[in-house]
């Protein structure tokens, strides 16, 4: 019996262990590579913290590809594709483990004792919320920067970097710096950079990133290095490498690493005891609330470097040091009112308004309830203090009321059971916890959403705010997509401010808007679930949209990405006849609706004469991209050859195709860059 029992626990074990690091894998994509993580610090190292007790518990799980045993990626992919060589390191470049539990520096303190009979220190320092760099200097000169990578491979960022105004080109001449060293370190955003770049992203309609770490990593990446210098990235070194020179101690090298003209923390200290150290903590994780950049914790370094060398490694982090992270800072708070928003799609999302707090460097005034069952299970009251946090996502979440400051006469927050906007009885998606206002044909909020999205960037970048679709609106000029292209100049010189130049500019704008291809006509629909990827694919398998407006659930089922709730939303869409009428207005407006209209369209016949060859997975199947191709005039070629005009490189492409396309002097593009080429738009980098 309790052989059986033993054996389900396992059984139950070793799935969860699999599903662990399935997840974290995703997680560490998620951070690393597409520096948008969706959920917080915390809840990754419980995971983490999981699945390292189930490890333990079943060490013939043991695998060295486990979260576990290696450090996170940021490799973009596929680095040429990307715009990055590859180079390895000439040191592996590792983690830290971390805690949240003073209790466990004990027992860190414990091991390292076990290790030495010497007495040691430990080096305290902040633990900046960055992207990790290692720079190489050769005598005296700036050689190369690269990224974390996957600890042994990192991305060659020398020329974004030589764009960071704190990071030394050259070294104090004199100063007594090696010939050769390495130097590690972060390169993080101050609060103020953030905001004024997300400032310019909003009004650019970039989406905004989601922290100051994510803004930074992601910085680091961009292809064009001349941006980054705008963008108001900083520095800071923590770990120099120069075995050439005999330091004693990691303050030591640090020192002289300062003298040289290198940017080291002015913060750190040396410690003799854990109880220093949690002082030090202590201090810290209050003043840290005062500093002009993000910290997520201290990280504590046997101070020896000889004993560090004798303490070594595991496959992951050095065992000569540890984080102690902090909890993410929490803000209470008076919920003052809760705005209901109505989005494009009809779904409701509850927002609350709150007294104006300080939070991780930035004032917050609103925060995200999600849904109805979130609200319910927060209990939240009109009034009541609640504490805020900055979570993955861009606007902070609410994570708990504090009950003991709820007024007795406090009243709960009921989820509205009608539209805020139009009135009409909300419906709740079974699979969804959110809520919808069906009325997608009257909403007002909907309608006005809907335009904002046609003429968003991704869609038909038509030069216009939402202010102008809202005076448009109000005014009843526009109630269909289709009555944009109806807008005469007398009643655009009824709008605000709106004189000649303003009105020849916008015109111009929906005259060039007509050129657009297919795929973003069909995006800037606004079809519930139709995306700018589904677009494309949907263009790519349909050719036009008589074709797709007359496809069955099957044929829809059939293209890539397309799932149950699309094609009901696809054919739900066109079984309306409101729509196909909107439709033939937009078309004989002069708007694109088939690959075809692209190709034959002025713009459309850039790949005319060229020859293609593709490798790699894309974000549409390479038949849809193969044809996508061909419908742009341009053909297809089998191997690369000095014929070929471009390698357009997915995920995954090969090495060896990479290098041939190079060594003739093929250019290679990604697939966003061939449809920018299809759209006669120029390339944001040449390889
Ligand atoms: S020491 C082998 N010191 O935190 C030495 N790392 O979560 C490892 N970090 O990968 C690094 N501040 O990117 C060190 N003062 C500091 C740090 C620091 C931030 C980052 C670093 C590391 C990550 C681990």
């Amino acid at each position: 019996m309790l052989v059986i029992f033993w054996t389900v626990k396992k059984k139950e074990a070793i799935q969860r262990i699999e599903t662990l690091r399935k997840e974290l894998n995703s997680h560490n994509h998620n951070y690393y590579v597409l520096n948008n993580p969706v959920i917080t610090d915390f809840e990754y190292d419980i995971l983490m913290n999981e699945l390292q007790q189930l490890e333990k518990m079943y060490p013939e799980s043991y695998s060295a590809d486990s979260p576990t045993q290696k450090v996170g990626s940021d490799l973009s992919s596929d680095g040429v594709q990307q715009g990055f060589a590859q180079c390895r390191h000439k040191y592996p470049m590792l983690s830290l483990s971390n805690t949240y539990d003073l209790q466990e520096l004990y027992a860190f303190n414990e091991r390292i004792s076990k290790a030495t009979e010497k007495s040691w220190t430990y080096n305290c320092e902040l633990k900046f919320d960055g992207t990790a760099i290692c720079l190489t200097y050769v005598n005296g000169s700036l050689e190369r920067a690269l990224t974390r990578g996957d600890g042994t491979v990192g991305d060659d960022v020398t020329q974004n970097v030589r764009q960071i105004a704190s990071i030394p080109h050259r070294l104090k001449e004199g100063s007594g710096y090696p010939a050769e060293f390495e130097i590690r370190g972060e390169i993080f955003m101050p609060y103020v950079a953030f905001d004024k770049l997300n400032y310019q992203r909003e009004l650019d309609e970039d989406p905004p990133f989601a922290n100051p770490r994510n803004a930074a990593a992601g910085s680091l990446k961009l292809l064009d290095s001349k941006q980054i210098s705008d963008r108001g990235l900083e520095c800071t070194l923590y770990h120099l490498i120069a075995p050439e020179r005999d330091f004693k101690t990691h303050t030591e090298a640090l020192k002289e690493a300062a003298s040289w003209g290198l940017p080291v923390s002015e913060f750190s200290k040396e410690c003799n005891s854990i109880d220093e150290i949690a002082a030090y903590i202590n201090e810290w994780d209050s003043r840290r609330k005062t500093l002009p950049f993000a910290t997520d914790g201290i990280v504590i370094k046997v101070n020896q470097l000889d004993l560090q060398r004798s303490l070594g490694f595991t496959a992951k982090s050095p065992r000569w040091a540890t984080a102690y992270k902090f909890k993410a800072e929490e803000a209470l708070t008076k919920l003052l009112s809760i705005d209901y928003q109505v989005g494009r799609t009809g779904a409701i999302t509850p927002v609350a308004n709150l007294e104006p707090v300080q939070l991780s460097g930035t004032v917050v005034k609103r925060a995200s309830l999600h849904n109805s069952e979130q609200m319910e299970a927060l209990d939240i009251h009109l009034g009541d203090y609640v504490y805020v946090e900055k979570g993955g996502e861009i606007i902070p979440k609410i994570t708990r009321v504090e009950f003991g400051k709820r007024l007795p006469e406090a009243v709960k927050a009921e989820f509205p059971k009608n539209c805020p906007d139009c009135g009409t009885p909300l419906v709740k998606d079974e699979d969804e916890a959110k809520s919808f206002c069906p009325n997608s044909d009257f909403c007002p909020m909907q309608q006005k959403g809907k335009f904002i999205h046609f003429i968003s960037r991704k869609a038909m970048n038509i030069n216009a705010g939402e202010a102008t679709i809202e005076q448009l609106y109000s005014k009843g000029y526009i109630k269909e997509l289709s009555d944009l292209y109806k807008l005469t100049s007398k009643e655009l010189a009824t709008l605000d401010k709106w004189k000649e130049k303003s009105i020849s500019n916008f015109l111009n704008s929906l005259e060039e808007s007509k050129q657009n291809p297919f795929h973003k006509v069909l995006f800037g629909l606004g079809i519930r679930y139709i995306g700018e990827t589904t677009a494309k694919n949907l263009a790519g398998r349909f050719g036009n949209i008589d074709s797709l407006m007359q496809a069955d659930r099957e044929q829809l089922l059939a293209t890539e990405e397309v799932g149950e709730k699309l094609a009901d939303s696809i054919m739900g869409y066109f079984a309306n006849p409101a729509h196909i009428k909107m439709i033939e207005e937009l078309r004989s407006a002069g708007l694109i609706f088939s690959e075809e209209q692209d190709h034959k369209g002025s713009l459309s016949e850039t790949l005319t004469g060229k020859t293609l060859v593709v490798s790699g997975v894309f974000s549409i199947s390479r038949e849809e991209l193969k044809k996508y191709i061909e419908s742009h005039g341009g053909k297809i070629g089998s191997s690369i050859s000095k014929n070929t005009d471009y390698l357009v490189a997915g995920e995954k492409s090969g090495e060896s195709k990479m290098q041939k396309a190079q060594k003739l002097g093929v250019q290679v593009i990604s697939e966003d860059e061939l449809y920018l080429l299809t759209e006669n738009k120029p390339l944001l980098t040449l390889f």
